[in-house]
């Protein structure tokens, strides 16, 4: 028991002297603060205080990761964006080349290394009719351009994707969307409310196809096609470079998890695709919200919960919708409505095909919602203890779960398998679990543990997103309680 507090101070220091970098020296006040917290955990043991120190080591780490992607992405984090963009500018240089104006008139600027390697990748989508590994603030997304069915065609190939499942195509702005719809199209109230609030950003439309300029293999048929326009300064700006709407699914193998980190595709798509471009994590990461508003009622169906939640929709749209004009509906496909035909074609994402599944089962602890007639709920420990005993033994078992959820404590009492943590963040922040999700699941694949066991959280704001992934991702669901 000893050696696992001696193990824990060592992991703190290494983690402070990691985020101390270069000096690497750790200031001796906090060194003995966190000597001394050791120590009392020392005298006084319990599971608690080995869990403590768990977390203290995940919380420096977490602080790590954090400040460094502040630094990277976001040196000026207290700023407004325009300031941000404006200062950012000053900073590189007011030389720097503009490319582009966002519907907001806002100049995106990037820095010399950014240009050659947007430069790059524009030749590569352009001329050679290639696809393009990028960044969105969702997920990595493989694009190809557009309007060239060639080249959309290498998407398919790639991801050996079926081709009845159609693409979205990203823009970088509202002339560019423009050019690609039916010619005298006029936007609902619904979508002007809905761009106005949410673009550039994770919310994906369907606008009616104009068949002269989106080719059949985007939409695989359909009489819409999907747009968005992102909101990462890199993919914005690809767009834009390249002057061409980008068609971009997940940057993944389909069926497979999709990648939040330019790592993730790589380990999945080496040598399929030609350039990735590396901007760090994902912001959001989960998909867009994919939302059709074509229907006669007016009312606005959401195809797929993402990363705009159902929650901020709705208020976008009452604000919008003010003094007696009824406000339209907003339905999620299969918790408000049914739509068997719909159900029966790949257009409603996840339905029709395997989905966000890693290489290794994965088992869905539902501590939440009801379980069916006659099924009864089982205690978590006696559930751990049960699975502890499976081959291959010891199992290496992968657990994602809120960072302040119970079942971290149960994993302590149950000595034997070796159990691979990965904390979704605390269970009052449903987005920090929509970031997390894709990229514990991967992490834990890439850690080659034999299965995963996620643990439910609540299906409200990012929450129901989440779990549209993991009841997708999930080939077994049992049902437990903490008692
Ligand atoms: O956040 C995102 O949406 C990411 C990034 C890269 O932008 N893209 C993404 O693409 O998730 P993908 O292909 O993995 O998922 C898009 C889904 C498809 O599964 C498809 O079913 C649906 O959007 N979709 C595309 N066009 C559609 C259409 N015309 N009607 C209905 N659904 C459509
Ligand atoms: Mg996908």
């Amino acid at each position: 028991m000893a050696s696992k507090y001696a193990a824990g101070y060592r992991g703190i220091l290494r983690e402070l002297r990691k985020s101390l970098d270069p000096s690497r020296k750790v200031n001796t006040d906090i060194k003995s603060h966190f000597r001394a917290v050791v120590e009392n955990a020392r005298q006084h043991p319990s599971d608690q205080a080995l869990v403590d120190l768990d977390n203290t080591i995940l919380f420096l780490k977490s602080q790590r990761e954090h400040k460094r992607l502040l630094e990277r992405y976001n040196p000026l984090h207290d700023l407004t964006e325009p300031e941000r963009l404006k200062a950012t500018a000053n900073r590189v240089g007011l030389n720097m080349p503009k490319l582009h104006s966002d519907p907001l008139g806002q100049p995106i600027f990037a820095s010399p290394d950014t240009i050659v390697v947007l430069k790059t990748a524009a030749h590569q989508l352009n001329t050679l009719h290639r696809t393009v590994v990028f960044p969105t603030e969702t997920v990595y997304g493989l694009g190809a351009v557009a309007t060239n069915a060639e080249a959309a065609a290498k998407i398919f190939a790639t991801k050996s994707r079926p081709a009845d499942n159609p693409l979205i195509v990203h823009v970088s702005s509202l002339e560019m969307l423009e050019t690609l719809l039916p010619p005298g199209y006029e936007y609902t109230k619904a979508y002007r409310a809905l761009i106005k609030h949410f673009w550039p950003g994770a919310l994906t439309l369907l606008f009616p196809r104009n068949s002269d300029i989106i080719p059949n293999i985007i939409t695989a048929g359909q009489a819409s096609v999907a747009i968005r326009m992102p909101s990462h300064p890199v993919a914005r700006a690809l767009i834009a470079v390249s002057n061409s709407p980008l068609a971009a699914p997940s940057a993944n193998t389909s069926g497979k998890p999709s990648p939040t980190k330019a790592e993730h595709v790589a380990r999945d798509l080496s040598g399929k695709v030609p350039i990735i471009i590396d901007g760090g994590a994902c912001g959001v990461g989960l998909e867009s919200t994919v939302v059709d508003g074509l229907h006669e009622d007016g009312n606005i169906r959401v195809l797929r919960p993402g990363g705009i939640t159902v929650e901020q929709i709705r208020q976008a749209l009452e604000e919008e919708y003010q003094g007696g004009e009824s406000v339209p509906k907003v339905l999620v496909h299969k918790r408000d409505y049914q739509d068997e035909e719909m159900e029966a074609a790949p257009t409603t994402p996840g339905m029709k095909y395997v989905h966000y599944s890693p290489a290794v089962p994965v088992t869905l602890l539902s501590t939440l919602s009801n379980p069916p007639s006659g099924t009864t709920r089982q205690p978590v420990r006696s559930f751990l203890r049960q699975i502890s005993a499976t081959r291959p033994h010891p199992p290496k078992i992968g657990v994602l779960a809120p960072s302040d959820s119970g079942i971290w404590k149960e994993i302590v009492a149950c000595e034997g398998p070796s159990w691979h943590r990965f904390a979704l963040g605390p269970i009052s922040n449903p987005s920090l679990s929509a970031k997390r999700l894709f990229d514990g699941l991967l992490t834990l694949e890439a850690e080659g543990v034999d299965f995963i066991l996620i643990e439910e959280i609540a299906e409200t704001h990012e929450g129901l997103a989440v779990m549209n992934r993991v009841r997708k991702a999930a080939g077994e669901m049992v049902w437990l309680d903490y008692v």
